[in-house]
């Protein structure tokens, strides 16, 4: 999917992007569908490949003139102990509780994106 959006103007960056909305649509898709083992059994890797992703922005942009700030980073690390307590709590006989605090988790990832990793390409100056 090619989303203008949430383009930064950073090539490996914005394939991380690209590559995490796959990862997100499919588990709002198995969500949606009631699929609650399939998604806690994809969650590891989306953690996994979020977490890569926060590290190569956070060392990409470390130049403050980058716009990379602790509050950003902060949030980073508030989001991936969230996802962690998701993946730690899930819990069969509510599932279905813990599959609407999951998909708003990651629908608070793509906020992220959209919002705090935007700020960056205004301050970088790419189009
Ligand atoms: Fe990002
Ligand atoms: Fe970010």
């Amino acid at each position: 999917m090619t989303n203008m959006l949430y383009r930064l103007g950073h090539a490996s960056l914005d394939a991380d992007h690209e590559g995490l909305f796959r990862l997100e649509r499919s588990l709002h898709q198995k969500l949606v569908r009631g699929r609650h083992e399939d998604v806690l059994r994809d969650l590891g890797s989306y953690i996994d490949a979020l977490e890569r992703h926060f590290l190569a922005e956070e060392k990409l942009l470390a130049n403050p003139q980058d716009g990379m700030d602790a509050v950003h980073i902060g949030e980073h690390r508030r989001l991936i102990v969230t996802l962690q307590a998701h993946a730690e709590n899930y819990v069969t006989q509510s599932v279905g509780e813990w599959g609407r605090r999951l998909m708003d988790c990651i629908d608070e990832i793509e906020r992220h994106i959209l919002t705090y990793d935007r700020l960056l390409s205004d301050v970088s100056g790419a189009s």
